[in-house]
C-alpha cells in the first residue's frame, strides 16, 4: 500500500455548481441523470488528487434565503433554517455520493459544518486533517457548501467556491475547473441576453475589473451570483492556480477539463 506525502499531492479541485446537478427553478429538484452521467465522466477520467466540491442549488439556497442564514443568527425562529438547510445539503450529497459509491469510485464525503469555522463569513478555521488523510490513502473527498458557524454571526452560509478557492490555496492545487451550466463566464447573462459575450481567457487583473462592474447577487443565490462566485478564487489565481470555467451540463466538457484537454470555456490565469 502506497501513502502519499503531502508534498506529492497537488490536488485538482473540482467544483459542481448547484445548477448542474439541481434544478434551480423547482425546490429539492434533483437533476440525477446529469448526476450520473458526471460521475461517469469523472471516473473514466480518473484524476489522481481529485477534490470535489458541490453547491446547493434548489437544495440549498430557497431554504436559506427564507431564514436569512447567511445575514446571521438574530432570531431563534432562524434555528430550524439552519438546521434545515444543513439538512437538505446533506441529503443532496447523499445523492451525489450514492452515484459515485454505486459506480465502485472510493468517495468519502467531509461535512463543512464539522470542520469549518468561518468568520463574518470567511473561513477562520479549518480542521484539515480528515482531507489530508482521505487524499493521502487515495480517496476522493467530497466536500459542499454548507451552512456553517460563525465566530461573530453565530452561522452563516459558506459557499461552495469560497471552499475551493480556500482548499487550492492551501494544498497548492495544480489547477481548479468550475462546472456551471452555462459556456463560460460572460458580460451577462446568457440566459436572458442573446447578445451576452463570452470571455475565452481572462488575467486576473481583467477578471477584478470585471468584477466591479457586474458582481450583483442574483435572486435566488444567497452566495452571489456567477461574477460574486469567480471571484472568490481570486486569491487562489494570484497564487498562480488556473481556474477553467466549462458547461458541466454538456456531456463530456468535465471529462475533457479533468483530462486537461482542449474544452471551450472560461481560462482564468494568474497573467
Ligand atoms: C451554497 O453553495 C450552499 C448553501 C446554500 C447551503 P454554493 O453557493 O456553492 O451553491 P451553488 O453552486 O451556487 O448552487
Amino acid at each position: 500500500m502506497r501513502v502519499l506525502r503531502l508534498s506529492e499531492l497537488k490536488p485538482v479541485l473540482l467544483k459542481i455548481g448547484g445548477s448542474v446537478i439541481t434544478d434551480k427553478s423547482g425546490e429539492l429538484a434533483a437533476r440525477t441523470k446529469d448526476m450520473s452521467r458526471l460521475v461517469e465522466e469523472i471516473q473514466e477520467a480518473n484524476v489522481q488528487n481529485l477534490i470535489i466540491v458541490h453547491g446547493g442549488g434548489s437544495f440549498g439556497h430557497p431554504v436559506a434565503q427564507q431564514y436569512a442564514i447567511k445575514e446571521g443568527f438574530k432570531e431563534e425562529s432562524q434555528k430550524i433554517g439552519f438546521a434545515e438547510t444543513h439538512h437538505v445539503m446533506t441529503v443532496l450529497n447523499g445523492l451525489f455520493m450514492d452515484a459515485l459509491i454505486w459506480r465502485n469510485v472510493p468517495a468519502v464525503s467531509i461535512t463543512p459544518s464539522s470542520c469549518i469555522i468561518t468568520k463574518k463569513g470567511r473561513i477562520q478555521l479549518f480542521e484539515e486533517n480528515p482531507l489530508k488523510t482521505l487524499l493521502k490513502i487515495g480517496f476522493l473527498p467530497v466536500m459542499y457548501g454548507d451552512a456553517v458557524f460563525d465566530t461573530e454571526l453565530g452561522f452563516t452560509i459558506l459557499s461552495g467556491d469560497q471552499l475551493v478557492s480556500y482548499i487550492a490555496t492551501r494544498f497548492n492545487a495544480e489547477r481548479i475547473i468550475i462546472g456551471v451550466d452555462v459556456d463560460g463566464l460572460y458580460d451577462a447573462d446568457p440566459k436572458v441576453e442573446k447578445t451576452a459575450k463570452m470571455f475565452r481567457h481572462l488575467t486576473l487583473a481583467e477578471l477584478k475589473t470585471l468584477q466591479n462592474k457586474f458582481g450583483e447577487p442574483t435572486a435566488c443565490d444567497v452566495t452571489g451570483g456567477m461574477f460574486g462566485k469567480i471571484a472568490e478564487l481570486m486569491p487562489a489565481i494570484e497564487q498562480g492556480i488556473p481556474a477553467t470555467i466549462v458547461n458541466a451540463t454538456k456531456p463530456n466538457y468535465i471529462y475533457n477539463a479533468l483530462k486537461g484537454e482542449k474544452v471551450e470555456g472560461t481560462l482564468i490565469e494568474k497573467e
